[in-house]
């Protein structure tokens, strides 16, 4: 994880808003269990327990877990999820954000995470070495409600919310 450790030591990715359309989001539902996988620096987890959630926030660089500020509803997870190192709970979380991170076999224990009723948030660029592929990000949540899906300048913004049956 150095090249994030380091990208975080010299400040990129820092200080950033929450994105927009999560802000939203979380304004729009009861707080609740959330997760936020490959958290970075903690833009959105801080908002979500600015708001009353609950928040395990994973990612593989310890730098980017020491810049969330202390809080007591969020629980920092050192896991690098490419390895594995952290196993969703089925069923365990009313919301799901993996925001600017892809990796296609997380999409699976995502979707088995998210509790019925609950919602998946995931943002990811869609050129480049790292790109999502949108059409398997479309599928997946293909049963879902969508609540925002927003494809520009080359990242897509996709929002589902499970339904209660599933
Ligand atoms: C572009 S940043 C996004 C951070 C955050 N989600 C946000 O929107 O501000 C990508 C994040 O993925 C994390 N990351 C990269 N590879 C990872 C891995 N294999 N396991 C866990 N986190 C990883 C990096 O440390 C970094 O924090």
């Amino acid at each position: 994880m150095m090249p994030w450790d380091e990208r975080f030591r010299k400040g990129e990715h820092t200080g950033r808003a929450p994105a927009e359309a999560l802000v939203k989001l979380a304004q729009s539902m009861p707080a609740g269990r959330a997760l936020d996988l490959a958290c970075g620096a903690g833009r959105h987890s801080t908002l979500l327990a600015r708001l009353g959630w609950d928040v395990i926030a994973v990612d593989a660089s310890a730098v980017a877990l020491s810049l969330i500020a202390p809080n007591d509803r969020i629980r920092k997870v050192l896991a690098d999820l490419a390895k594995r190192e952290f196993a969703m709970e089925p069923r365990g979380y009313d919301l799901i954000v993996c925001w600017h991170y892809w990796q296609a076999d997380l999409i699976e224990p995502m979707l088995l995470g998210v509790r019925p009723g609950g919602v998946l948030a995931m943002a990811a660029r869609v050129r480049g070495r790292f790109a999502a592929e949108v059409e398997v990000m479309d599928a997946s949540v293909a049963m879902w409600q969508i609540q925002h899906r927003v494809l520009t300048e080359g990242v897509i913004e996709l929002i589902a919310r499970k339904p209660p049956a599933i």
